[in-house]
């Protein structure tokens, strides 16, 4: 049903750019008025390039200028219709008194244009400019003065004025002080999240401005050029027209298109020439909190950090992230046996930690562990920084030698490190958990058969009843005081194991030699365990 729609309309889009072809005058006269219930969708500008009314969206109707192409057509402009949306009911009507409405079935209707008097006549024009005219034939509005997301050649964006991208999240301003900004549009916190300038001062810029051969730059009170942002003057070719477009496209960057259509055919062509930021992990709010930017071959993908999981699907722009297990941190009374720590390399952050020190790798993770305030900490050349969650605008940059460490649930069943350089992580691993099972397997098997002797010669010992001073000895428990004189109190050291040193000593009384192993105090519990 969809699809049939289109296809009406775009027949009827074809069909209106024929005639506008064959009449330059395309005035617009009081009276005027589309409606798609009558096959009138739009007024096409004299080239057939530009059209003003409605077209399809999402299974319904918008209105606005379009630069029509082979496929779906790209918007340009969209009035503010204060929440007032168009069906195929709607009409849109220059009324006989000058207005310019869109009117609903139910007689709602909305100006969408404000001219300071009564219109005589309209018109789009080829540069995508929808003007309204009074007696004298002078301007008194034009869709170039309230620029959306885009200008076109032959318009600028003045002081004061902005762009928005169509999903609202990313705003280009042109500030009052001089510098055109990009920045992720701010919630009431009122923090700065800029991430692209053109760093010109008020008496260097107070517009910025692109022309009809794809000169784009910011001017000075003199109308001069004082910072080139593109120029596209090799892009002019003869048989073709050109029509240049600037917009802050979705995914935050502002990027300046050419579109080109060969005189006499239907071909069609468009291409970026220029653009405010290259690399798309720059733009802060492209990754949505909880996850960070990471280029993929030449395309930007968002991941959530180790320990979150996405809760907005598994879309690569815009995604939201939040912890994958409960955070009982608070009522725990040792926080630090909650977690394990991840890390991950190369990350950079963009906004401020709560707390900095001076730490090593190790001990960052752990007071990390143990503050229940801290979401993740930044480790780079003994500085520890540590973040509250939610994490935003962070990306992998490999010019920075940052880990970040994360906290994880211990023992997950699948380790769910994720590292850059993931190959080298799970060789680490496999080469280390292999160890450990042989190692322990050995051991197992050894204590086995020393367990199975021992019980033997236990059994065989006791069945003699020949006492050989031994049995006793084997079974002894000795006071600290005890060890402390058998080994001298500690002073020959015979050797050194994981959690603490071996001493050599010799029993009072049957003057046995024996070693003596003394755990370390840091590591009781291990030590015990391991001993
Ligand atoms: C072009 O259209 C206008 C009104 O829309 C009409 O007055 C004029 O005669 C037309 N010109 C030609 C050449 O068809
Ligand atoms: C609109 O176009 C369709 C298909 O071309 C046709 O069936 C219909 O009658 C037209 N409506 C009007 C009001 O012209
Ligand atoms: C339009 O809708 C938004 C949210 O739905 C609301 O906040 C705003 O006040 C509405 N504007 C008008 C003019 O009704
Ligand atoms: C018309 O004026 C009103 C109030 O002055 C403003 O809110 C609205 O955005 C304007 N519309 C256009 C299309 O300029
Ligand atoms: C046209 O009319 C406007 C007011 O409606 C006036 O300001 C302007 O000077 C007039 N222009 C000419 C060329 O007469
Ligand atoms: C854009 O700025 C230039 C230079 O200031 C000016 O000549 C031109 O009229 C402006 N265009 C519009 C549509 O206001
Ligand atoms: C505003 O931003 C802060 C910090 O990024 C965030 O905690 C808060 O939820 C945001 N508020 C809204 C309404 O989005
Ligand atoms: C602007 O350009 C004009 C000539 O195009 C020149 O006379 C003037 O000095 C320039 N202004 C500045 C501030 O460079
Ligand atoms: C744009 O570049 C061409 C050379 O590629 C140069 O001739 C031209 O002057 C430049 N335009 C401006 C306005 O600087
Ligand atoms: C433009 O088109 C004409 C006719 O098709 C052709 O003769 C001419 O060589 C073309 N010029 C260029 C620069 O392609
Ligand atoms: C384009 O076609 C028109 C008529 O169809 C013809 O007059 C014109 O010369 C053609 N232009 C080129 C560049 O071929
Ligand atoms: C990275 O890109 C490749 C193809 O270029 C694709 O197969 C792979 O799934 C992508 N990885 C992720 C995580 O999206």
């Amino acid at each position: 049903m969809a699809s049939i729609t289109l296809f009406l309309l775009f027949a009827v889009l074809s069909a209106n750019q024929v005639s506008a072809q064959k009449n330059d005058s395309n005035i617009i006269n009081l009276g005027s008025y589309l409606s798609p219930k009558t096959n009138s969708t739009s007024w096409v500008s004299p080239s057939g390039h530009f059209s003003f009314g409605f077209y399809p969206q999402d299974n319904g109707l918008a209105v606005g200028i379009r630069l029509m192409d082979e496929h779906e057509g790209t918007t340009v402009w969209t009035p503010n219709l204060n929440n007032l949306s168009a069906s195929s009911d709607s009409v849109i009507q220059l009324t006989k008194d000058g207005q310019l409405l869109l009117r609903n079935e139910k007689q709602m209707e909305v100006a969408i244009a404000n001219a300071s008097e009564p219109a005589a006549s309209a018109s789009i024009l080829d540069s995508g400019n929808f003007v309204l005219y009074s007696k004298n034939h002078s301007v008194i509005w034009q869709s170039f003065d309230y620029p959306t997301d885009t200008i076109l050649g032959g318009q600028n964006l003045s002081e004061g004025q902005h762009l928005t991208s169509a999903n609202g999240y990313f705003i280009l301003q042109m500030q009052a002080d001089g510098n055109l900004v990009a920045y992720l549009v701010k919630n009431e916190t009122g923090e700065n999240y800029g991430y692209w300038s053109s760093a010109t001062y008020q008496s260097q810029a107070i517009q910025l401005t692109l022309d009809r051969t794809g000169f784009l730059c910011l001017l000075d009170d003199d109308e001069n050029a004082t910072k080139v942002l593109a120029n596209s003057s090799n892009y002019l070719e003869r048989n073709t027209s050109l029509i240049y477009r600037a917009t802050m496209d979705f995914d935050g960057i502002f990027r300046l298109y050419v579109h080109t259509f060969e005189t006499n055919t239907t071909s069609f062509n468009v291409q970026s020439v220029w653009q405010s930021n290259s690399n798309q992990c720059e733009v802060r709010g492209f990754c949505g909190f909880n996850s960070y930017c990471s280029m993929n071959d030449s395309e930007a993908i968002c991941k959530c950090y180790p320990g979150f999981k996405p809760i907005n699907g598994n879309q690569s722009m815009f995604l939201d992230c939040e912890q994958g297990h409960t955070d009982d941190c608070k009522t725990s009374a040792d926080p630090k046996i909650l977690w394990d720590i991840a890390p991950l390399q190369h990350v950079q952050w963009g906004l401020l930690p709560f707390l900095v020190i001076s730490l090593e790798m190790e001990a960052c993770g752990k007071s990390c562990q143990e503050d229940c305030n801290c979401g993740a900490a930044l480790h780079e050349d003994g500085s520890c920084k540590m973040y509250k969650l939610p994490l935003r605008f962070g990306r992998i940059n490999h010019d920075v030698s940052t880990t970040a460490l994360f906290k994880l649930p211990p023992n997950p069943k699948k380790p769910e490190v994720l590292v850059d350089d993931k190959k080298n992580l799970i060789f680490t691993l496999a080469i280390t958990l292999g160890s450990i099972s042989f190692v322990s397997l050995v051991f197992a098997i050894s204590i086995f058969f020393i367990y199975r002797h021992k019980v033997y010669s236990y059994t065989k010992l006791s069945a003699t009843s020949e006492n050989l001073g031994f049995a006793e000895d084997c079974l002894r428990t000795f006071a600290f005081d005890e060890l402390v004189n058998s080994t001298g109190n500690f002073t020959e050291e015979i050797g050194r194991g994981s959690f603490g040193v071996v001493y050599k000593g010799t029993l009072q009384g049957n003057n046995r030699r024996v070693a003596v192993k003394k755990l370390d105090n840091d590591a009781v519990d291990e030590g015990e365990r391991e001993f």
